[in-house]
């Protein structure tokens, strides 16, 4: 497949998505979403992928926003499309992957940049990353989940306060809120994330993905999180996974899961 505005870089079993316009500081316009969503659609099929990571290309940037300049004379009803759209074609998309997604936060993570990485399974930061949601500021309000999802993540008040002053967080401020789970060097970001994803991928896949369904549930208003669980856990026992791992545990050997 080829992509005007991202890069995929396949390392089996990781993959490593890039959004490459630093010139605009990797914003993310309609074309650039409409390319993730392909290619991690794409991603989730391929068999020999495990773990999807996402980061922006070059220093200082992961993503800089949504693109200003392609909806600053939007109407009422474009507005409401361009937020409907982006969020089913990337930002609900990427949080219900069946597969991880782990956010490489390289740079600046603002308005759609950090929504991107809070729709993101989970997020690891570069010292020099700085995050917030300056929406306000703009005179519009986050649009691809931030008003859900930040709360979710750091609580109602801090996110109440970090969204009305469309300020920016630092990295220390980010772990001590749960923003971010990890910090590292700029250089070692990448290699950071890629040693998690290689121990996620020693696991069940089938497993992980029925997690990531029943962790999901508890956060969605129309499901009870405790039957998604219940029935994710029952549906375990029928896979090819659940029978290599239990097998491999008694044989005493490591499990080498067919993903299946
Ligand atoms: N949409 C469109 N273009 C953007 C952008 C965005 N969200 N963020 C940055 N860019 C572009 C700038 O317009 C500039 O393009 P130009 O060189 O053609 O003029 C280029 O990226 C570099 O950005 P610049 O502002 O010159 O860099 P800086 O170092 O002075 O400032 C930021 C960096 C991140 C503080 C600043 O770019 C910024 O505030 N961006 C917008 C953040 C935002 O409000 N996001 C939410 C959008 S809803």
């Amino acid at each position: 497949m080829e992509f005007k505005n991202i890069l995929v870089d396949l390392e089996e079993p990781l993959a490593v998505v890039t959004i490459n316009r630093p010139k605009k500081l990797n914003a993310l316009n309609t074309a650039t979403i409409k390319e993730l969503h392909l290619a991690l659609k794409a991603l989730e099929k391929n068999i020999q992928i495990r773990v999807i990571i996402i980061t922006g290309s070059e220093e200082k940037a992961f993503v800089a926003g949504a693109d200003i300049s392609e909806f600053s004379n939007f109407s009422v009803k474009q507005g409401g499309q361009l937020a409907a759209q982006g969020q089913e074609l990337l930002f609900s998309f990427i949080e219900n992957l069946d597969k991880p997604v782990i956010a490489a936060i390289n740079g600046f993570a603002l308005g759609g940049g950090l929504e991107l990485a809070m729709a993101c399974h989970f997020r690891v930061a570069s010292h020099n990353a700085r995050m917030g949601l300056p929406e306000v500021s703009l005179g519009v309000i986050p649009g691809y989940g931030g008003t859900q999802r930040l709360p979710q993540l750091i609580g109602r008040g801090r996110a109440m306060e970090l969204i009305m002053t469309a300020g920016m967080i630092d990295v220390e401020r980010a772990i001590e809120f749960g923003l971010v789970n990890h910090v590292t060097a700029s250089e070692e970001l990448l290699e950071f994330c890629k040693n998690i994803a290689k121990k996620i991928a020693k696991n069940s896949p089938v497993a992980i993905s029925q997690a990531i369904k029943a962790i999901n549930a508890g956060f969605k208003n129309d499901v009870n999180g405790y039957d998604v669980e219940i029935k994710a856990f029952g549906e375990c026992f029928g896979t090819d996974d659940f029978k290599e791992g239990t097998t491999a545990f008694l044989e005493k050997r490591k499990a080498s899961f067919p993903g299946e």
